[in-house]
């Protein structure tokens, strides 16, 4: 028992790192210039640094902004071959006064350790963890968009990296952020097929963790979907298929008899920040909100009879994506019309409004980093 309790000690990571020692070193030459902001396919072009810190030896080590560029790792680290991996998707914004803020970087750090901790791995401090983006959005603030629904994506990693074939979870871990300037994650409207075969996450499982494989187990039923004409797939319960739960890479909200309702948060459904964004923006506006299970035959019936009015994917990279179809076992249902939907079209510009720093920042969201 006593030694149970020291493996866990040990992985336990010292709590607090009260101002980091970050040692920076700046690219020669910036490739900002070269990249051309009006075409930001999402997640493809990087800015000029990233920000590593290793856990070794019991403690977290060598804080480190430096160019963006390949890591050189052993071939057997079990993050490759177990899956030990996790991440985060937030966003920086460039404000109506010029300042930079990360939005709502304190949530995304708590459902960051929460993933952490479901996979066996270290969490990682707070203090390393905010410290760590600051100085990197700080040093590429020129990188952070200006035009509206354009940001800076901000992808905080942990990966194992023991280089062991052994299955157990890793001694050792690197933490890496990453920051891409992006564009809207979707360009249009959305057709969707509500999945009855696979699924993505059952009681028990990962499914609200942010971990790797959740996205690579998509993958396949997605390419299946997108064969057959839709954008991205609709996942249901494990069980039966009789509930919605999310979708690919965002949660989902509809408004159903003039009420937002959105699957409630379970062990199968990531807890999205910008789901909870909307959430505390509709209540606080007055408009009744429902988090509770969503059925399939609720959502084609109230295409079918009219009191579904609006359905929209909700995430850091999708922000609100409307859905404009809904297919499922063979069939079509076309929703209402994607311009005339008075509440996602309301919040969105509410949201953009705090998020651009257009009116007071309320709620606290903005975190300004430069
Ligand atoms: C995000 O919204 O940040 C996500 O993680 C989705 C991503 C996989 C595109």
């Amino acid at each position: 028992m006593v030694g149970f309790l020291l493996i866990l000690h040990e992985l336990e990571p010292k709590p607090v790192i009260d101002t980091l020692d970050i040692k920076q070193t700046q690219v020669n030459h910036s490739r900002l210039a070269e990249t051309d902001f009006t075409n930001l396919p999402f997640g493809k072009y990087f800015t000029d640094h990233m920000f590593v810190a290793d856990y070794e030896d019991g403690e977290w080590k060598n804080f480190e902004v430096l160019p963006y560029g390949p890591i050189l790792m052993s071939p057997a680290i079990s993050a490759l071959h177990y899956g030990q991996a996790i991440f985060e998707g937030m966003k920086a914004y460039r404000l109506k006064d010029g300042s930079i803020s990360v939005f709502r970087a304190e949530k995304n750090f708590a459902r960051f350790n929460r993933s952490a901790e479901r996979m066996a791995m270290v969490t990682v401090p707070e203090d390393l963890f905010m410290q760590g983006i600051a100085a990197l959005v700080n040093l590429d603030k020129d990188w952070v968009p200006s035009a509206e629904n354009y940001s800076l994506y901000i992808r905080p990693t942990l990966f194992a990296t023991d280089p062991l074939l052994g299955v157990k979870a890793s001694s050792t871990y690197k933490f890496v952020v990453l920051t891409t300037p992006t564009g809207p994650y979707f360009n249009k409207p959305l057709r969707v097929k509500i999945e009855t075969h696979y699924t993505r996450g059952a009681d028990g499982g990962v499914g609200a963790a942010k971990t790797a494989g959740n996205y690579a187990m998509s993958m396949m039923p997605t390419a299946a979907a997108q064969a057959e004409g839709y954008d991205q797939l609709i996942w249901t319960d494990a069980k039966n298929h009789e509930f919605v739960e999310e979708s690919g890479s965002a949660n989902l909200m509809f408004v159903i008899d003039g009420k937002i309702v959105t699957p409630e948060i379970r062990e199968t459904i990531l807890d999205g920040v910008t789901r909870d964004t909307i959430l505390q923006l509709a209540k606080s506006l007055g408009y009744p909100v429902e988090e509770r299970r969503v059925s399939i035959t609720e959502v084609l019936e109230g295409i079918q009879n009219g009191k579904l009015t609006e359905a929209f994917a909700v995430g850091t990279a999708a922000t609100i994506t409307q859905i404009a179809e809904i297919g499922y076992q063979g069939e079509m249902y076309t929703l209402t019309d994607p311009t005339d939907r008075p509440f996602s079209t309301s919040i969105a510009k509410k949201l953009n409004d705090i998020r651009y720093g257009l009116v007071p920042d309320e709620f606290g969201w903005n975190w300004i980093v430069a």
